[in-house]
């Protein structure tokens, strides 16, 4: 039985207990209904066939998007344009600290429930974001005063907890986890947070430790962050950090690349990409473009212009060919694919449009020049 058929039927059963039926009266059931045909996008009636998603299928990468609980719950052109693009999904906020445990000892999964049980309906993969960062957490958590050994077990249980979680849930499903996120600073060293201040340099170590632990899947453990795609003091911070974990047989697969760009701030090469990509890939360890998006600065009309789109659209295909070009990157997501749903305008003063379909559902440059590249 498909999920809307389900929900059909609870709706009808509830209706008819509502209406006191005769319960020697057989109720009729609705047919099976079946999936909905993919939208029709070309006004032809066939359904579309040069789709990212299609596209990225036929290459065998992962191609995929950030996603928030509302929208795809209430929405349902975002639903149906995610379904058709993308094989891959991110919960953007659901599986956060703050969203997930309101208390030390209360889980609530219901929003990335939503997320990853929308993605096992469409056969699509998902990255778990994230079990430990330090921004998006609960005021319980930042607040107490926790001694070095009560906040490693916290953490090992919130990393066990959800983990489980998902694997009794929806087996399969997460096929990456974003373990820790942001634990380097501009400059290549610690960032100071509660994890560092409380654990010290170990609870990255911990932290994958208790992942490894965890899973009983094939789910990939990685590091993630901003910045580091270009080079400079914070990429090598980072490398010199994973570099360590390596070293120490700390159980770690890969090295996400956050990839926030601005049309303002350019781009790094090819050249520079491929470097980056590759030290990893001597570690033996992936890489994956995780969150991809390029802001554009507004004017007062708030419009970008032609010139913006299109340095927009050639900054995501750099992106894109330099990670299809990378033996160890097999997987492309942008944080968010509708300018109606983005954390930038909120993030960024005055930056906005970084995504690839417009307000309305409209694809931009950017979204044409994916395709083109995927098929060439
Ligand atoms: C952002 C979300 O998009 C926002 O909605 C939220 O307010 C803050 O976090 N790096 C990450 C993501 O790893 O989790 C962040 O997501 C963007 C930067």
């Amino acid at each position: 039985m498909t999920y809307r058929s389900l929900v059909g039927f609870l709706l009808l059963v509830s209706a008819l207990l509502l209406a006191g039926c005769d319960s020697n009266e057989s109720p009729t059931l609705p047919p099976e209904e079946e999936e909905p045909p993919p939208s029709d996008t070309t006004g032809t009636g066939d359904p579309p066939s040069d789709t990212l998603r299609v596209l990225a299928d036929e290459r065998g990468i992962e191609f995929g998007t950030a996603v928030a609980a509302d929208p795809l719950m209430t929405n349902d052109t975002y639903a149906e344009v995610l379904a058709r693009e993308f094989n891959a999904v991110t919960p953007e906020n659901a599986m956060k600290w703050s969203p997930l445990r309101p208390s030390r000892d209360e889980f609530t999964f219901a929003d990335a429930d939503s997320i990853v049980a929308f993605a096992a309906r469409h056969d699509m993969s998902v990255r778990g974001h994230t079990l430990v960062w330090h921004r998006q957490l609960p005021n319980w958590l930042t607040e107490g005063d926790w001694s070095r050994e009560e906040l490693i077990t916290i953490l090992e249980t919130h990393i066990q907890t959800v983990i489980n979680h998902y694997e009794e849930e929806y087996p399969g499903q997460i096929t990456k986890w974003d373990v820790v996120n942001e634990a380097i600073v501009d400059g290549g060293g610690r960032r100071n947070n509660i994890w560092q201040e409380t654990i010290g340099d170990e609870y990255v170590a911990i932290a994958f430790r208790a992942a490894e632990e965890a899973t009983d899947s094939d789910a990939k453990l990685y590091y993630n962050d901003y910045g580091i795609a270009g080079g400079g003091s914070k990429a090598d911070g980072v490398y010199e950090m994973v570099s360590g974990l390596v070293e120490n047989d700390v159980p770690i697969d890969g090295v996400g690349f956050q990839s926030h760009l601005s049309t303002q701030y350019g781009a790094p090469s090819d050249q520079v990409l491929a470097d980056e990509m590759g030290r990893y890939e001597e570690l033996g360890l992936n890489v994956a473009i995780t969150e991809l998006d390029v802001r554009i600065p507004l004017g007062d009309d708030g419009e970008p212009s032609e010139e913006q789109l299109s340095q927009q659209a050639d900054y995501y295909t750099r992106f894109l060919n330099n990670c299809l070009f990378a033996e160890n990157c097999t997987e492309f997501r942008a944080w968010g694919f509708t300018d109606a749903y983005s954390w930038v305008p909120d993030e960024f003063d005055g930056e906005g449009a970084a995504l690839i379909f417009d307000e309305n559902y409209e694809p931009k440059p950017a979204y044409d020049a994916l395709i083109e590249t995927l098929k060439n």
